[in-house]
């Protein structure tokens, strides 16, 4: 329920600071006061419901919109962060048998296509001990150490992505572990053979997710934002 206002707060803010930008810097900082204020005071404060019409010009609105500018920057700021903390993200690798073969762009297009959203990417060439952290839970599997020298041989793609059901759905877009056995239309069942390279690691679960975030990534090397197609991949409402 907490998750569903979020999403329709984010939504109307979204829709409303969509409108064409007005070109004086206080009327932008008064229309994004504006929108924030209307999704909170919608209904209680009835001009800031027109604001953002055809009054443009109507310096009343615009000062009283400025003056709110700082408290609904840091409205905006809270819901941004709730939009955020309610979607789901996932840790997605181009391992290096996937970079070396030229299929970063291909990946990427096909989480992009979905409708999922990139949050944070780079390229880094791991070392074995960091290969090792990431697969852990694999360390008594009699593959692990080749695993371990695989992931670290070369530069490796490291990306969070987001978006509802991204870490369960990433999988499925990802395709079984074993390429021979993974469904045409997936990433392995189109691009690799064998499963000891096949070209990308994606979350197994949340906590898994949320660990190999950490992992690879520093909090700040996560951005968010809203991507302009969200309101029609997910909807107004
Ligand atoms: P990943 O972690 O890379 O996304 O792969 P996964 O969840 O589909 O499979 P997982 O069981 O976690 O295995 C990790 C990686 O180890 C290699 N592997 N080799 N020789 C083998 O039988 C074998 N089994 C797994 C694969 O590269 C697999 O992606
Ligand atoms: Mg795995």
């Amino acid at each position: 329920m907490r998750s569903q206002i979020c999403r329709s707060a984010s939504r109307a803010a979204r829709y409303l600071l969509s409108a064409p930008r007005q070109s004086s810097h206080v009327f932008a900082e008064g229309r994004a006061a504006a929108a924030a204020a209307a999704v909170s005071l919608r209904g209680k404060v009835p001009y800031l419901t027109s604001y953002g019409r055809t009054d443009s010009g109507n310096a009343s609105i615009g000062w009283i919109s400025g003056a709110l500018a700082l408290p609904a920057a840091a409205y905006m700021l809270q819901e941004q962060e709730a939009h955020a903390a309610e979607m789901e993200r996932t840790f997605i690798a181009i391992k290096p048998d996937g970079v070396q073969r030229g299929l970063i762009a291909e990946i990427i297009s096909r989480f992009e296509r979905k409708g999922f959203k990139l949050v944070a990417i780079k390229i880094v060439v791991p070392s074995k001990g960091f290969a090792q952290k990431h697969y852990h839970d694999l360390k008594e599997r009699p593959f692990f150490n080749g695993l371990c020298d695989f992931l670290s041989s070369g530069p490796v793609i490291a990306m969070v992505w987001e978006g509802e059901g991204v870490i369960k759905y990433g999988r499925k877009l990802i395709g079984a572990t074993d390429p021979q056995k993974s469904e045409p239309g997936t990433i392995r069942g189109d691009l690799a053979v064998v499963v000891g390279r096949n070209i990308i690691h994606g979350s197994d679960g949340p906590e898994t997710a949320k660990d190999e975030i950490n992992l690879w990534f520093k909090p700040e090397e996560l951005v968010n934002y809203t991507n302009n197609a969200e309101k029609w991949v997910y909807g107004e409402n």
